[in-house]
């Protein structure tokens, strides 16, 4: 058995993980090999590769980021099936084991359907892929953002301010309202949970009121604001990337400038941007991404082409890739609601 693997999209703790999984299961229980794409896509219609042997992959296992590299080259647009067909061709390859997010699997679903033997592995952050629970590298982020919600409570404290923080997660809030809960934020907003400008005012003022002349607030970067009850809108900047995609980041910054302005206490922002994406995995994104890297590996063995594993419950099993039809999960409105009953 022969089988090629890519990192797609943007990195996260525990890709390393499912690499070195999907390795040994291959080299030991099939007595095959696992030909590594360079940089994503990318490094299919370049032909850059790297065989993950037993060398490649020693003492890998801790380590943040991937030791393939990634990029956000998209099949579709930028290559097209028959180069992709033709790579695996040309590299002996009967199967690809895609691990990326939301955006890189909905890819590798069109490649599947038209004729490419693809097995997907969901990883993100954001934690937006629909069909599984969780997806590697969201632990160890919301872990980071977590620590970051400690920190900020004790500085906001010692000086009586407001500082917003402002987490990644594209269009959804998982990051925000997860961390929102397990840090004791005063208030979260999160596109699942949008509030207005006057509502998280609201909040800061009761605590003020109460004399907690503090609060932390965790705002999504994708979060939109509700209209004001006299109908102020605020502005933020609709930045977009080479594909027309949003360019997420600045609600945050927006929102401190108006808890300043309205309420007339000091508020400060911090925007943790790719600290909460890098650094060494958590024991919970080891273990999911070596179960996910083990399973994909015997899906391909038994030529399950057209799926994606997925974590249900504390089951590691697979979905078919068309899951990704729904396009980005959001937050659990039962979150959003927990996260609720400690504003203010
Ligand atoms: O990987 C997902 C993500 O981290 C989003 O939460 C964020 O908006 C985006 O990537 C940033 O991507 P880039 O690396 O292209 O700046």
């Amino acid at each position: 058995m022969r089988l090629g693997i890519l990192t797609g999209g943007g990195d996260c703790p525990g890709l390393n993980a499912v690499l070195r999984a999907a390795a040994v299961r291959t080299l030991r229980t099939y007595e095959g090999h696992l030909i590594g794409f360079l940089d994503g896509w990318r490094g299919v219609f370049e032909s850059r590769t790297r065989e993950l042997d037993r060398a490649a992959i020693r003492g890998i296992l801790p380590r943040g980021g991937t030791v393939l590299g990634t990029s956000r080259v998209d099949p579709a647009r930028d290559g097209g099936v028959e180069r992709v067909r033709d790579a695996l061709k040309v590299h002996e390859v009967d199967g690809l084991l895609v691990v990326g997010g939301e955006g890189t699997l909905a890819g590798a679903w069109a490649l599947s359907e038209a004729g490419i033997p693809i097995v997907g592995i969901p990883k993100t952050i954001d934690n937006d892929v629909p069909g599984t629970d969780f997806a590697v590298g969201f632990d160890t982020a919301l872990t980071t953002v977590v620590e970051a919600v400690d920190r900020l409570h004790t500085t906001a404290e010692s000086h009586d301010r407001v500082i917003v923080l402002e987490t990644m997660g594209r269009s959804v809030g998982w990051l925000a309202v997860c961390a929102g809960i397990a840090g004791g934020a005063d208030t979260t907003v999160a596109p699942e949970s949008p509030m207005s400008v006057h509502e998280v005012c609201e909040t800061v003022r009761h605590r003020l009121a109460r004399g907690r002349d503090f609060s932390v607030v965790v705002i999504a970067e994708g979060a939109e604001f509700l209209p004001d009850p006299d109908g102020w809108t605020p502005v933020v900047a609709d930045r977009r990337d080479a594909f027309g995609r949003p360019v997420y980041g600045g609600v945050g910054e927006m929102l401190a400038h108006e808890i300043e302005r309205r309420l007339k206490v000091e508020a400060r922002t911090v925007k943790l941007g790719y600290v909460q994406r890098g650094g060494a995995p958590t024991a919970f994104d080891r273990l999911l991404g070596t179960r996910m890297g083990v399973h994909a590996v015997d899906l391909a063995a038994r030529r399950r082409y057209g799926r994606m594993v997925c974590l249900n419950g504390l089951q590691v099993s697979s979905v078919e890739l068309s899951v990704l039809q729904h396009g980005p999960r959001r937050a659990d409105p039962e979150l959003c609601e927990v996260a609720r009953v400690f504003f203010g």
